[in-house]
Formats: C-alpha cells, structure tokens, sequence
C-alpha cells in the first residue's frame, strides 16, 4: 500500500502561461500577498507578474525572504499578510520564498499556533488559497508539502503536511533563464539529489510512482545540467531542469529524502551555506557510505546509465555504483562547485558539532537506507572537510 499526493494544478509554459490560469489566480481574491526576495524585485522579475494580477486587485510585496528562511521572517511576513487583509497568497522565487508563502497561507487560514505545526501532519488547515511560482530548477517545492524554516537557535524545522501543497504551480523556464551559473549548478544538484534519495529512501511510502519519477527526472537534470549552467539562455536546457526538478520534487513529496538532506542541514543552519551546495557537498561521501548496503549499490547502479549515458549498462552493479558517485563528484567539479568544506571557512572542529546536529533531522534520517550514527556522520563531514 501507498499514497501519493501531488500539487493539484500544474502549468508548464512561458510568460504567456500567467493568462491561462485567470480562474486559479481569481481564487486568490482581491487582497494578494506576494511572498519574494529582494534579489528577484531587483531584477525585475516580479513586475511582468504582477501587471498582469494588478488588473483588478489590491497587491502587497514582501520582498525580505533570505536564503533558509528563518522563523522571524515567517513571522513578519504572516503579520503584513494579516495586516494587509489577505484573501490569498502568491509565492514567486526559491524554495525559500515559496516555503514561507506556504507556511504563511497555513498560519492565516488555519489560525494554528506556529508551535504547534512543526513535523509530520501536525499542520491541520485549512490554508489560504495559494499559487507558487518558481524562479530555480531545485528545491521542487512547488509541488512538495514541505517547508524549511531556521528557528532561532539555528536549527532546521520543517512541516510537512498536504494541507501545505497549493492549488497551483506555474513554471516558466524563462524565468530562470537569468540565474547565476552557480546557483544553477547548485540548486540543479538539489534536484538530483531529491530524485536519488526519493529512488532510494526505505520510507514504508517509497512507491513506485516515485520511482519512475526520479528516473525521468534524472534524465533531464543529468542531460542538461552542463548546458544550464554554462549557457544559461538555452531555453531547452531550463525547461528541462524545471520539468526535472519538479517530477524529482514530486517523487520526493511521496517517498522522502534521507542522509544527504539530513547532514546538508547543519552546514546550512551554522554556515549560511545555500541548500543546494550543502548537498553537493556531502552527496558522493554519504553515497560512498550507503553502498556498503547492497541494495542501495543496486539501485544506484541502476541509476547510473539515466544520467551518464555512455555508462555500459551491461556491466555489474558495483561497476555501475561506483562509476555513478565517481561521475557525480567529477560534474559537481566541473560545474565549479566548492567541494571541501574548509574551502568555505567551516573550520575542521565544527565537524563534531555539525554531525551531533545532524543526529536530530531524525524525520530524514530514518529514511536512509544504511543506518548513520554520530561517529558515521563525524566521518563523512571530515571526510569532505
Ligand atoms: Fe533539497
């Protein structure tokens, strides 16, 4: 047995897409709050968007989502949105932005306590109508029921609930067409990282549309993750890491991420490291460590071919596993991507309190599929210091 839940709409298309949804964007009602980052105000992103809600609305920008959002900001953006009377709440950028708009949709239509929402199905709705645009091929969350917030004391909360997926998701690849180089590699490697932990996961929920699902998605993020980056105007390039993305958001949304989320955690949490390169960074060490499994050294050798091509896929597992984590460490190199951690100012010593830390993302780290324990995860981050 397993379930599978997913965003209920989806639109896939450019700019012109904004005007097929009008009777998903009329739900929103009068009074819209708009949930983005400064970085996407400043480059103008935000503004052909809006034109075209403007006509017969009353609109508010909150434009001060940071990287890992954290609870103070969730709070200030849910009391403009209460001020501002809304009736729904649109996010437009990162996973950052679109997991505050979703947590702010939650708190204004359920009245819940914040406290109160945290892990699995503790959030109980309803929500705020709620539309998320997204402007990086990445996190999924778009179609995911997760949200990421940093609490005070650094640490990573999440919520994780359906009442949390929203009526829509629009994906327009010229939106991402802008994206830096190595926020595009980073985010992309999130994406594949969600699609080989989804493949993987030992949840009781891993299914097997989740499955079929990370493949595809791997096909599309492993064949156009290079041109992406390095030629960041190809428009087919973006559309297929913003169509791979988000199948790879919705496998994760039903059979959840394990090792490598949980231990990207603490890098992010303590270092200001962005989601994306926290994963990179740990993602080969803690494959290396999860093929002592054998099954998972199968599945990631059946994995292998869906994103090297030339890879001989008649060769034997163990071939094929370690030519996947070999291959995965050389793209995460050649797409500039930092790959020690000392090499962004973490200093060695912080690997004891980052891996005790990543013993308390338990939500994650019972879905990996070798048992981790602290002296495991002490040796994975000093093995990538
Ligand atoms: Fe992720």
């Amino acid at each position: 047995m397993f379930n599978f839940y997913s965003t209920a709409g989806l639109i896939f298309g450019n700019e012109t897409s904004l005007n097929s949804c009008s009777q998903i964007i009329d739900a929103l009602g009068k009074n819209i709050f708009v949930v983005s980052d400064r970085g996407l105000t400043e480059l103008g992103l935000i503004e052909p968007t809006i034109k075209k809600l403007k006509k017969n609305c009353n609109i508010k920008i909150f434009n001060d989502v940071e990287s890992d959002p954290s609870k103070k900001t969730l709070l200030n953006a849910f009391s403009d949105a209460r001020e501002f009377e809304s009736t729904g709440v649109l996010g437009f950028g990162g996973g950052s932005s679109m997991d505050v708009a979703k947590l702010v949709s939650l708190l204004l239509g359920s009245n819940q306590q914040i406290e109160t929402i945290w892990g699995v199905n503790n959030a109980k709705g309803p929500r705020l109508p709620l539309v998320l645009i997204p402007t990086t091929a990445g996190t999924g969350s778009e179609v995911t029921p997760i949200s990421i917030i940093t609490t005070d004391d650094k640490e990573k909360k999440g919520v994780s609930s359906k009442f949390i997926l929203p009526d829509l998701a629009i994906l327009d690849p010229l939106l991402t067409t802008n994206l830096p180089a190595n926020i595009t590699a980073s985010t992309g490697i999130d994406a594949m990282v969600h699609a080989i932990e989804a493949f993987t996961s030992i949840n009781s929920n891993n299914n097997p549309v989740s499955k079929m699902l990370s493949i595809e998605a791997l096909k599309l993020l492993g064949s156009s993750i290079k041109t992406a980056v390095f030629d960041g105007h190809n428009i087919n390039a973006r559309s297929n890491m913003l169509l791979g993305s988000m199948l790879a958001g919705k496998a994760f949304a039903n059979s959840p991420v394990a090792a490598v989320h949980a231990l990207a955690y603490p890098i992010g949490g303590l270092f200001n490291i962005s989601h994306g390169l926290s994963n990179s960074l740990v993602l080969t060490s803690v494959m290396k460590f999860n093929s002592k499994n054998e099954e998972t050294k199968k599945n990631y050798a059946h994995l292998a071919p869906y994103v090297f091509k030339n890879l001989d896929n008649s060769k034997n597992d163990e071939f094929l596993c370690n030519n996947f984590i070999d291959g995965l460490e050389r793209l995460c190199k050649e797409l500039n991507l930092p790959y020690r951690l000392r090499d962004l100012e973490i200093p060695e010593e912080a690997c004891k309190l980052m891996a005790s830390e990543a013993m308390k993302q338990t939500r994650l780290l019972v879905n990996n599929p070798q048992k981790i324990e602290e002296s495991d995860a002490y040796n994975i981050y000093k093995s990538v210091w």
